[in-house]
């Protein structure tokens, strides 16, 4: 299965993710993950990321697609993948469809987490605590939350025109987010 996460920054992608990667034997490929490890591993592609990233800006649609198509060239992508990340605006769809289609491995599930903005805030304000993620300050999270906004979230649109899209309540426990997403991609 090949599965599209959509969601705010904070809305728990990643965190889903993961845990469909263990239960369904997926490949997880997050592209902001891709993104800081390039930028710790001070490669030229993340010394140009970076910073993009700290502002809480897209990195150049061109420079995440190289990353992306070399990660689904990786062994573990054969069983299926989670996409957590990408696409973020309407040409990474675009691209992303084009790409799918010439290695003969279309999306089949798009899925948007939903979560309030108070929920957002909260999670990603606990995270910097926890985590010190650099993109994770105040000013930067309202950055990240107006770039979704603008360019992210007009995406759904492309999955619900092709069929693909279902809508996800990400409020809760992490277990039950969790049912809901598995219960969603059942629903053929
Ligand atoms: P990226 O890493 O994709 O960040 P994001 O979209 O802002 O997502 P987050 O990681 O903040 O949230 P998430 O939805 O994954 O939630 P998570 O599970 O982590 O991108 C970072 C940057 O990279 C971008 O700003 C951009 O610069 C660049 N980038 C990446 N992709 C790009 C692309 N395609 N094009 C251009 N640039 C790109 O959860 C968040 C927190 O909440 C965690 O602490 C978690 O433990 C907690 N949590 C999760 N679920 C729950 C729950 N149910 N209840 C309570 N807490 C929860």
């Amino acid at each position: 299965m090949r599965i599209v996460l959509l969601g705010t920054p904070g809305s728990g992608k990643g965190t889903q993710a993961s845990l469909l990667r263990e239960r369904l034997g997926l490949a997880h490929i997050s592209t902001g993950e891709l993104l800081r490890d390039a930028v710790r591993r001070q490669t030229e592609l993340g010394l140009q990321a970076k910073a993009y990233m700290d502002a809480g800006e897209l990195v150049p649609d061109a420079l995440v697609l190289g990353l992306l198509e070399a990660r689904l060239g990786e062994s573990d992508v054969g069983n299926g993948f989670i996409l957590d990340g990408y696409p973020r605006n309407a040409a990474q769809a675009e691209a992303l469809d084009q790409l799918l289609a010439r290695i003969g491995q279309p999306i089949d599930r798009a899925v948007a987490l939903t979560v309030n903005e108070g929920e957002v805030v909260e999670r990603l304000t606990r995270r910097a605590v926890e985590e010190g993620r650099s993109d994770d300050s105040e000013d930067v999270i309202r950055n990240r939350m107006r770039v979704y906004a603008e360019q992210t979230a007009p995406v759904a649109a492309h999955f619900e025109a092709t069929g693909h899209l279902r809508e996800v309540d990400g409020m809760g426990s992490v277990d039950e987010v969790s049912q809901r997403l598995l219960d969603a991609l059942d629903d053929g």
